[in-house]
């Protein structure tokens, strides 16, 4: 099926009209209708459809009699809030594409090929990014993460029971992750490099270190009209004070660092908060530019928080080092894509994703897709349908090279 069909078939689900964006989120209706169109391309092409234990799907392009791993591509489905059309899907179905291209040139693989669509990539629903990936590989506990609770409380245990999953069997699966021998990414570039060096794809180098960190601001809730100014204990104080100054330890360290969360408790207008609850994401190409700079945001939280009478909690819920791709596979791509005369520019990236977190179990790449604006993980995202459908040969290719006689 040509690339445009098939990307308009995905395009209506989960998107939110007044914004245009999308809210994909995992174990919810709108990840559902995307698990029925993952499936449903599945079927329709004679891939063996399959939902591991920790909710991630597969669609395996089998190979009778071949003992080798599969190599396995795909992305994700989920969104971030409002999120654009492209981070995650644009893999995936890339994925089905590059399929149906090599089926058409008669290709006939030496080992088995597997589309994967990988659970709660963005952390949109349940705060930790990369879930899906982090319990295949063991990055973290199915104890830890059946405990995960999204805004309204509910578990990520309770959440997969409502969908018909049994969270009892979620946690690594190295039967499942032996089966494969390497995994190929393609995703929108986060960034406008390609752009600037007038490339349409490019091959990624590393994910710059990144995590995540909650901040408590706990004060005293009293009136807006009536408590002296002496007399408050107001956590928005301690909280803007610390959205400045990590603005301001961000330029100085040369890292990035994002309060793009918060939420203010009881949320009166007519009141001061009682709590203000606050995310921060902070990343950087070394881990000791990360260290550092977060170590004096959390310094000037907690000074902030004592002088407004008040006190700040700061707990890290996720964090990633910095991940390099497998040198010798990334060489592979770029001698693949050279020989059929495509240009793939090496670049590093500071967006967190699936492929970085698999890279510690097996060799993973990733190729970039250009994206003119490089607006990500919002309605305005955008990469023109010719970039599209040249990831699509380009990853075509490198199935062809990674999983050929
Ligand atoms: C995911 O896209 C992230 O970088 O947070
Ligand atoms: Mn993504
Ligand atoms: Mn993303």
């Amino acid at each position: 099926m040509p690339f445009t069909a098939l990307w308009d078939s995905l395009l209506p689900l989960g998107r939110y009209a007044p914004t245009g964006g999308y809210r994909r989120f995992s174990w919810t209706e709108a990840d559902s209708a995307c698990r029925a169109w993952f499936n449903d391309q599945a079927l329709k092409r004679g891939l063996r459809a399959a939902c591991d234990r920790n909710g991630n799907l597969w669609a395996w392009w089998d190979c009778p009699g071949s003992a080798c791993g599969a190599i396995a591509t795909g992305s994700h489905l989920d969104s971030v809030p409002d999120g654009g059309a492209f981070d995650g899907p644009l893999g995936v179905v890339s994925a089905f594409a590059a399929i149906d291209l090599l089926r058409e040139r008669g290709f006939v693989p030496a080992r088995p090929i597997v589309v994967a669509a990988f659970t709660e990539e963005e952390g949109g629903r349940f705060g930790l990014a990369c879930l899906g990936s982090r319990l295949l590989t063991g990055a973290i506990t199915p104890e830890a993460a059946r405990e995960l609770r999204d805004g309204s409380g509910v578990s990520l245990a309770q959440a997969m029971t409502a969908a018909g999953l049994d969270p009892g069997g979620i946690g690594p699966d190295q039967e499942l992750l032996g089966s494969l021998s390497a995994f190929v990414e393609l995703h929108i570039e986060q960034g406008s490099a390609l752009a600037g060096a007038h490339a349409q794809l490019g091959i990624a180098e590393a994910i710059w270190a990144h995590g995540r960190w909650r901040l408590d601001f706990a004060g005293r809730a009293d009136h807006a009209g009536t408590t002296r100014l002496e007399d408050r204990r107001d956590p928005m104080l301690p909280f803007a004070a610390t959205v400045l100054s990590a603005r301001q330890v961000a330029a100085r360290h040369r890292v990035l660092a994002t309060v793009g969360k918060v939420v203010a408790s009881p949320g009166a207008v007519n009141a001061i908060s009682s709590s203000v609850s606050a995310w921060l994401d902070a990343r950087a190409p070394q881990e000791q530019a990360l260290d550092a700079a977060v170590a004096k945001i959390r310094l000037t939280a907690e000074r902030e928080a004592g002088q407004h009478g008040g006190r700040c909690e700061i707990q890290r819920e996720s964090f990633t080092p910095r991940v390099e791709f497998d040198p010798g596979l990334r060489d592979r791509l770029g001698r693949a894509l050279a020989a059929r005369g495509i240009t793939a520019p090496v670049l590093p990236t500071g967006a967190g994703h699936d492929a970085g977190i698999l890279a510690a179990s097996l060799p993973t790449a990733m190729l970039f897709v250009r994206n003119p604006t490089g607006v990500s993980h919002a309605p305005a995202e955008h990469a023109e349908a010719a970039d599209c459908e040249a990831g699509v040969v380009a990853l075509a290719a490198v199935l062809e090279e990674l999983a050929g006689r």
